[in-house]
């Protein structure tokens, strides 16, 4: 599964993995060039280990049309970048945008990320659309309906997301994929639907099995996302669904926003946190050194997964320092923006480099 490096003096301290895939990664181009642009994006997507990244439509304008699918694909970029395409036209939940167009153009997946489709009968129309054209969906699980404040998202909002588009795929026999998933109720419905035989995959975020909402009141708003931090034991059962297979992929959900809007307060800062070049280190340390997982896991996780339901075949490789303890900087990222809850902190797992190959 990964070799000792050659060709350097303290072989024991570096091995060479495959290089990681991120299925979900916002990246503002268009739109809100001075958060991350395709090249500043992808550059921190190599620094952080990854060959792929699937960029999420909600940039503005949002991408919907296979114009705008050309145009992602045709910026410089220093790793290949692939962009989904929205589910609905302007994420406004309300008409199917053209798969099978989106999908000729090069759109390798369809979501309204960032917003759920909120309408049942719109998300059933648009699995049996992606069931036509062979495409998969992401579902960005959130029942508006159930929050009543923007800070105090319930888990409740997530779950029953979820249960919802689980039972859509079961039905319409889409491919689904659940983005972001947070709570240890979504672990269980996921663990049911899979047994079920639903075509369903789901990530988490490093964030969710690192962090708890007690580190939003330490950090502040750049440990602020949408779904937000939970509790200890949504962690608990979180790793456990990592360790058991239910979740198949940890996805960064890097998600740029300006010093300005972050220093804002809580009810006004936007939601999301960048994790590009913290997600290898953060889920090394978090989960393999602690003994939740096997090396062999997070790479099934980090690369092998995602390649796998994306359909990308490659032979690029990452060398790490898995030994070394080393403190994480942000303002030495290749991001544009800064708002990362885990300035300063320690890890295990650094990456030397990112090697590109077909
Ligand atoms: O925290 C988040 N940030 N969650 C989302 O769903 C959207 C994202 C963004 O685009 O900033
Ligand atoms: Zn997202």
């Amino acid at each position: 599964m990964f070799v000792k490096e050659k060709n350097n003096t303290d072989s024991s301290n570096t091995i060479r993995i495959p290089a990681f895939v991120d299925m979900h990664v916002h990246l503002r181009e268009p739109g809100q060039t001075h958060k991350e642009t395709v090249f500043s994006g992808s550059r921190a997507a190599k620094a952080g280990g990854f060959s792929h990244i699937l960029c999420m439509p909600n940039t503005s304008p949002v991408i919907d049309t296979p114009e705008l699918v050309s145009y992602i694909r045709s910026r410089e970029a220093a790793v290949s970048v692939l962009p989904a395409a929205a589910v609905t036209k302007g994420q406004q939940g309300k008409e199917l945008t053209d798969f099978y167009a989106l999908k000729k153009a090069g759109a390798l997946a369809f979501s309204d990320d960032g917003s759920p489709v909120e309408d049942k009968n719109i998300m059933r129309e648009a699995m049996y659309r992606a069931v036509e054209n062979e495409v998969l969906i992401i579902s960005h699980c959130e029942d508006k309906s159930l929050i009543s404040s923007r800070l105090q998202s319930p888990p409740e909002a997530e779950y029953s997301a979820v249960l919802r588009d689980c039972e859509l795929a079961e039905n319409t026999g889409a491919r689904l994929h659940i983005a972001h998933i947070s709570t240890k109720e979504s672990v269980d419905i996921i663990r049911n639907a899979k047994k079920k035989g639903a075509k369903i995959t789901c990530e988490t975020c490093p964030h969710y099995f690192s962090l708890t909402r007690d580190d939003f009141f330490r950090v502040g708003t750049n440990a602020m996302m949408n779904p937000p931090l939970r509790k200890e034991e949504d962690v608990v059962a979180i790793k456990e669904g990592l360790r058991d297979g239910t979740i198949d992929v940890i996805s960064t959900d890097h998600a740029p926003h300006s010093v300005y809007e972050k220093n804002q307060a809580p009810e006004f800062a936007p939601f999301g946190i960048i994790g590009l070049e913290t997600s290898f280190c953060v889920s090394y340390t978090f989960l393999v050194k602690s003994g939740i997982i096997t090396f062999e896991r997070l790479i099934s996780l980090m690369s092998e997964k995602p390649k796998e339901i994306l359909g990308i075949k490659s032979s690029s490789y990452v060398v790490v320092d898995i030994n070394t303890e080393f403190i994480y900087d942000v303002s030495c990222s290749y991001s544009l923006s800064r708002n990362s809850p885990f300035d300063k902190q320690r890890f295990y797992g650094k990456i030397l480099k990112t090697v590109l190959e077909d």
